[in-house]
């Protein structure tokens, strides 16, 4: 079968690998490629994939699922000559790292879960999903989904208060969308299933990150995946929404930092 990833990698140290959100790319981790290699002793190997159809990755010819996704991130690890990583995503990069906990759980050295959440859509939030997928289908288009996210719910009012320049940026990464991947992606998570059954689980450290104003994955689902995993660290950051690393980078590197040095600990014999 065919790999269709393109990914950004910097660095060397523990393997941190990065699923972005949807509708972006792997461009969101810019900031997370230039600064969570090191210096010091929680230096990582970052490796940020785009997800199929998004970024420089081909759209996919398989049947919508974010298994298929989960997959590939095993298959970039094993073409990566790297056996276990701390795997972590944001909302729809958290759903493809829960389902990666669940098919590839020996892989993990440790799970990092921001602005996302284990239950599955309800019917509602899946005809909405359906709605998108076939509106930027016919449209050719995802300026109507752009402008249903942007600025909110996606970002909080603080960001939209006091960094409009973060605004313009995640205007400019979602636009880059094509309308297949979204479909897709709407698709695919979509049918996705609950997770909550995989988190009691994953025995290595964990990190779960919300923005303190995420209006989309909120602060009560993150409490309630850092409380069914054995060994979890709670981050709420003031400020942020659903984007955290993008409008509260410092809190959130600060806090992946210090996941690295508790795998590191973790893994020391
Ligand atoms: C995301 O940021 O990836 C999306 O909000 C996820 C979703 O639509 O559930």
């Amino acid at each position: 079968m065919s790999e269709p990833q393109h990914v950004r990698e910097s660095g060397t140290g523990t393997p941190l690998v990065l699923l972005h959100a949807f509708p972006l790319s792997s461009r969101m981790w810019e900031r997370q490629l230039a600064v969570l290699p090191g210096p010091d002793g929680t230096a990582a190997r970052v490796l940020a994939p785009d997800l199929r159809g998004f970024g420089a990755a081909p759209q996919s010819g398989e049947a919508p699922s974010l298994d298929v996704l989960a997959d590939d991130v095993a298959r970039l690890l094993d073409r990566s000559g790297v056996g276990r990583a701390v795997v972590g995503g944001l909302s729809m990069g958290g759903y493809v790292a829960l389902a990666f906990a669940r098919r590839h759980g020996d892989r993990l050295a440790g799970l990092l879960l921001a602005d996302t959440k284990a239950d599955p859509d309800t019917g509602e939030a899946r005809a909405n999903r359906e709605r998108i997928a076939r509106a930027v289908l016919a449209r050719d288009s995802v300026r109507l989904l752009v402008d249903e996210q942007l600025p909110q719910p996606q970002l909080s009012a603080t960001t939209v208060r006091e960094r409009p320049e973060v605004v313009d940026r995640v205007r400019a990464l979602m636009s880059e969308a094509a309308p297949a991947a979204v479909a897709w992606a709407q698709r695919a998570m979509a049918a996705r299933p609950g997770s909550r059954d995989v988190l009691p689980a994953v025995s290595v450290p964990a990190l779960v990150v919300v923005g303190e104003e995420d209006a989309i994955t909120p602060v009560g689902d993150a409490r309630a995946m850092a409380g069914a995993l054995p060994d979890a660290e709670l981050r709420i950051v003031p400020g942020a929404g659903h984007l955290t690393p993008l409008e509260a980078p410092d809190a959130f590197d600060d806090a992946v930092r210090a996941l690295l040095a508790r795998v590191t600990a973790a893994d020391r014999p």
